[in-house]
């Protein structure tokens, strides 16, 4: 099944209802409910046994820290399209036809994530991580690198748009990602750094430590696909189909992976929880299953409850 799946995947805008992917999938039959279970507890002790618990995030779990969300009222894709559509900028051909800009803008975002803190939310999937261990995967489409800052192990946080401190070869020479170089000289406040412009100093920094190419921001653009190597693809599949419970966080479901993710899970009959201040396709789904949740408010006051009530279920 995950091999079905495995053929390149490209990032897509949610043009068409997030059941159907473009791409056909085939998941499992539906699972047989038996009576209703929506309520949190029941579904939460799914996870006191065995079985993988997953977490799911999004930009709004990185709201309350000060980063703006991609399509909320001062999102990156509905403030700065006045500029340019974020199709344009967050992608291969912007970066192949205007690299210096697209460094410019990524850098100027990385100043902003720089100056925000993990918050409550995050730091409650770090308790979690640490009361599961390997029961636990943290899939995350944020670049912001807040989880990692507020201590996920990289070894259970799949990363599947990428993060902005990380660079790699603009030529793809190798798969190999650099921290980004300590010594650009883009000011740490983001306001300044939106009008910073790079030095030949700056661009001399931005090589590929390998081949000498120049080097690209380590996300994921839209024209481009999920593999597993840089983005964690079939290790993201593999955890939704052996999830037990699927906890989601702060998204509008708008890209692929993610749909995929929660769509195999639901119908391997893991519970879904969906934490969100709006409604959502996640949400929408959560609700229509026996065994699924929608949490409306903010991520800051669910996650951490949450996560104190599943303890308090595994601690038995
Ligand atoms: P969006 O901006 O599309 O959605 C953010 C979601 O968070 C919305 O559903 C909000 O209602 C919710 N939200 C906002 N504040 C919240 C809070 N305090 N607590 C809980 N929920 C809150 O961002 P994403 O869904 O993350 O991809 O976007 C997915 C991907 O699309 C991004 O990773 C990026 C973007 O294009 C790429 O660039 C590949």
């Amino acid at each position: 099944m995950i091999n079905a799946i495995a053929r390149k995947i490209l990032v897509t805008i949610r043009p068409v209802s997030s059941l159907q992917a473009r791409t056909p999938v085939v998941y499992p039959p539906a699972p047989l409910y038996s009576g209703s279970v929506s309520n949190l507890t029941a579904i939460l002790e799914r996870a006191a046994g065995d079985g993988l618990v997953v977490a799911l995030t999004g930009a709004g779990i990185s709201a309350e820290s000060g980063i703006p969300t991609f399509r909320g009222e001062e999102g990156y894709w509905t403030v700065d399209s006045k500029v340019y559509r974020p199709q344009e900028m967050a992608t291969n051909t912007a970066y192949r036809r205007m690299p210096e800009d697209v460094w410019q803008w990524y850098l100027y975002r990385r100043a902003v994530c720089r100056e925000a803190a993990p918050n409550l939310a995050h730091a409650a999937l770090v308790e979690l991580d640490q009361l599961l261990g390997e029961r636990f995967r943290l899939i995350t489409q944020n670049v912001d690198g807040l989880h990692l800052r507020a201590g996920s192990p990289m070894e259970r946080t799949y990363q599947i748009h990428g993060n902005i401190d990380y660079m790699r070869c603009g030529n793809d020479c190798t798969n190999e990602l650099w921290p980004l170089p300590s010594d650009l000289q883009v000011p740490e406040d983001h306001l300044a750094a939106k009008e910073y412009r790079l030095s030949e100093a700056d661009l001399a920094l931005l090589r590929c430590p390998e081949c000498g190419a120049r080097s690209r921001p380590h996300v994921l653009w839209f024209d481009e696909s999920y593999d597993e190597p840089l983005f964690r693809f079939e290790s993201s599949l593999e955890a939704a189909a052996h999830a037990v419970v699927v906890i989601i966080v702060g998204t509008s479901a708008a890209t692929t992976l993610p749909n995929h993710v929660v769509n195999l899970a639901a119908r391997a009959g893991a519970g879904i929880i969906d934490i969100n201040i709006d409604t959502n396709p996640f949400a929408e789904i959560a609700d229509q299953l026996p065994t699924g949740i929608a949490l409306r408010g903010a991520a800051g006051e669910h996650v951490p409850s949450v996560v104190k009530q599943l303890s308090e279920i595994v601690a038995g």
